[in-house]
């Protein structure tokens, strides 16, 4: 248990972002921030996470100043002064706590929610006018869109900083904007933002990373989140191979970004097992590998199952750490991020840092209801 203690516990530190930790706080929506501004429950959410531990919190995704970005009512915006003041309150909470913190900055492309709620039909956009592979939804951006959302993520960057924020996040993956995309089968333009290649499907991307960095200077971290698989088919992969991984990744990276979030539902899973092996390097592992950035690893740690069961009504039991600390050890990646079991407990961090394990407790889907 004092292995797993020492390399959980070690500090990070890239750029102006310095961390007492490696656990993070995996970006959860919990919608409930009514109107889209957060308030004093949101505050306090946070708050105790930064007060139990956690080195860093990445919020749950909160939205950029576009007309159909959220597809859920309780989704917060990351524009405006209303909800931009109480994201100052988040923020100045969680330091005076010891923490640090970024929001994770995302426009849901066309996805539906699962409610009812839906924006004005007119509104929604996507690359291709398509949800999913022949799954029509939203219209096709124009350029002109394209330039607009580009500059509102790029005022989204300037305000996390602005604000205090320790750096953010941008949201490119699960098959929303940024990810319908990367996807051959959500991206059928034939302009300079499509492609048969990911590295020119990736140019959208690139163009959100630049401008981001544009607006945050050279020294102020930058983290993208990325997955192979997408809510849409979870079976869907962007990169077949390390060498198409290269493709997707590098010109990220050169492009300004500082720490990829490798986003699996089980971090133990081999990326590309052909290549080294059942114990090979898993997503995160293979994105540091190839393109030399720091990474974040994620998916049920400390929790016997993943977390799509969760949104079906399923509890997941807790699980020892020990893989996860031998491939922290090894430095397979430089960061974990942690979902359900920080939403459930939110001394989970103290707990398994003073390798309290006994205190752990296994998690139950009715946690999802509530903002602890
Ligand atoms: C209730 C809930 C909301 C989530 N919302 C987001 C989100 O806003 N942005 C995001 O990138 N991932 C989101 N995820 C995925 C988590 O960040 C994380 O990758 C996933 O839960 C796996 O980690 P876990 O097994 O530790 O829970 C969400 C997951 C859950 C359970």
């Amino acid at each position: 248990m004092m292995i797993l203690t020492n390399a959980l516990s070690q500090p990070f530190s890239l750029k102006t972002l310095s961390l007492k930790n490696r656990i993070v706080m995996a970006p959860m929506t919990r919608n409930f921030a009514p109107e889209g501004i957060p308030g004093e429950a949101n505050a306090t959410y946070y708050r105790r996470r930064a007060e139990a531990d956690v080195g860093l919190i990445l919020s749950e995704g909160t939205v950029i100043d576009r007309p159909a970005s959220r597809n859920m009512p309780g989704i917060p915006f990351f524009h405006g002064e209303a909800a931009l003041a109480g994201w100052k309150q988040v923020i100045d909470g969680v330091h005076a706590a010891g923490g640090r913190m970024g929001p994770q900055i995302w426009h849901v492309g066309s996805v539906k929610g699962p409610g009812d709620w839906e924006p004005e039909a007119s509104l929604i956009e996507s690359p291709s006018g398509l949800e999913a592979p022949g799954k029509p939804r939203g219209h096709a951006m124009t350029e002109e869109d394209i330039a607009d959302t580009i500059a509102a993520f790029a005022r989204a960057a300037a305000d996390a900083k602005r604000l205090g924020f320790d750096t953010f996040e941008l949201h490119g993956a699960h098959g929303y904007l940024i990810d319908q995309f990367f996807w051959s089968g959500t991206n059928l333009r034939t302009d300079r933002y499509g492609g048969a290649s990911i590295r020119e499907r990736s140019r959208f991307a690139v163009e959100v990373v630049k401008a981001a960095r544009q607006a945050v200077g050279p020294d102020f971290p930058i983290i993208l989140r990325l997955s192979q698989w997408k809510q849409q088919e979870y079976t869907a992969r962007l990169a077949e191979t390390p060498d198409a991984m290269t493709d997707w990744l590098l010109p990220l990276v050169e492009a300004g970004v500082d720490i990829l979030h490798c986003s699996q539902r089980r971090f133990w899973e081999p990326e590309f097992p052909e290549v080294d092996g059942a114990d090979g390097l898993n997503f995160a592992g293979w994105a540091k590998k190839l393109t030399g950035a720091a990474t974040i690893s994620v998916g049920s740690v400390g929790l016997s199952s993943d977390f799509l069961g969760s949104f079906q009504g399923e509890g997941s039991a807790t699980q020892g750490l020990d893989d996860l600390v031998r491939r922290l050890e090894r430095q397979e990646f430089d960061l974990v991020a942690v979902g359900r079991a920080l939403l459930s407990d939110p001394q989970w961090a103290t707990k398994t840092l003073r390798a309290d394990t006994a205190a752990l407790k296994d998690f139950s889907p009715a946690a999802m209801m509530e903002l602890v």
